[in-house]
């Protein structure tokens, strides 16, 4: 029976995540379980930063940007030797299970431990919505929020200036925050992996909005699909529009969490809980959310799913012409 369940945060840090820790602690304690907190993820557990934590360590969290047990990224995990010391350290502590909030860096680490006899469970926690096994991953609702309030007050200033403005966001490689952002603060031109236009079309696309009388263009980019500095200069000469770029950059990761990320990440918390309150479950799992559900997928089953967004496309190419 699991007695000592510890969490850590890992990978890019995402609003929400202080929210599922609040959650995991409480639900955690309320089962009887002795609950510890590992700081700046895999790094902290290698290094010994672990701490046993109580209800106060709790209060006052869920409402607080970032991930207050901080995060890294830790290449060198995928070592089998750096996971048997992690092993090693969490068996000394007799710390039997780990719960991990984050993307599917963080899930490779947990299935190595769960390979090694340590009971894991995932929970999804990026502004990137890159899991393919949940519909919403904690964080993604709130980095939308800011960069529809970032694309809001760009348009003011665009539109003042009867310019284009080409804007990036981030998301890793995945479509959902340009989709969902070009849908929310209705741009003009998506240029995201799925649909990736060549520089021709968008100027084409660009040509023809001015041709109908547009007088300004706002243009969402994914980011690693191209430079935006150039494309604004080709938008520039080609279509006669003042153009500037601009990476929102990290700014997307921070603030405070939206209401539905805190929900989801305590309903979400408390399912990693009750697994691990499971004794006939002996395997590693990921936590998700499906048609409004709650669910939870092996991690390599997690791992393999894939996503598709074509829907929303449609929804864009109907909206975006
Ligand atoms: O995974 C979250 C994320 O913010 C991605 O959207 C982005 O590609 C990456 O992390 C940026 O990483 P870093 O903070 O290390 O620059």
């Amino acid at each position: 029976m699991v007695k000592k369940i510890a969490i850590l945060t890992s990978g890019g840090d995402a609003p929400g995540m202080n929210a599922a820790i609040r959650a995991c602690i409480n639900a955690g304690i309320a089962a009887g379980k002795e609950m510890y907190v590992i700081y700046d993820g895999y790094k902290g557990l290698l290094n010994r930063e672990i701490e046993k934590v109580d209800r106060e360590f709790s209060h006052g969290i869920a409402q607080k940007g970032g991930t207050i047990i901080y995060s890294a990224r830790l290449p060198e995990f995928a070592e089998p030797a750096v996971q048997d010391q992690a092993v090693k350290i969490l068996r000394e502590l007799g710390i039997d299970a780990l719960i991990g909030i984050g993307g599917d860096g963080t899930y490779k680490g947990l299935r190595a431990l769960a390979n090694k006899g340590i009971r894991v469970v995932g929970l999804p926690g990026t502004i990137d919505n890159d899991i393919a096994c949940t519909e919403y991953t904690i964080g993604f609702m709130t980095c939308l929020e800011t960069i529809c309030d970032c694309i809001d007050k760009i348009n003011d200033t665009t539109s003042s200036h009867h310019r284009c403005e080409v804007i990036e966001v981030m998301g890793r490689y995945c479509d959902d925050l340009a989709i969902f952002a070009s849908v929310a603060s209705a741009t003009d031109v998506l240029i995201c992996p799925l649909n990736h236009p060549t520089d021709d079309e968008v100027v084409e696309m660009i040509n023809k909005k001015k041709a109908n009388g547009k007088k300004k263009i706002l243009v969402v980019v994914a980011e690693h699909l191209l430079d935006i500095k150039e494309l604004a200069k080709t938008i520039e000469t080609r279509t006669g529009f003042e153009t500037r770029a601009m990476a929102l950059g990290h700014i997307q990761r921070g603030g405070e969490p939206c209401a539905f990320d805190r929900v989801l990440a305590a309903r979400m918390s408390v399912r990693a809980i009750d697994i691990l309150c499971d004794e006939s479950i002996i395997d590693g799992r990921i936590v998700g959310i499906k048609n409004n559900l709650i669910v939870d997928y092996e991690i390599n089953d997690a791992l393999a799913m894939k996503r598709d967004h074509s829907g929303l496309l449609r929804v864009v190419e109907l909206l975006n012409w």
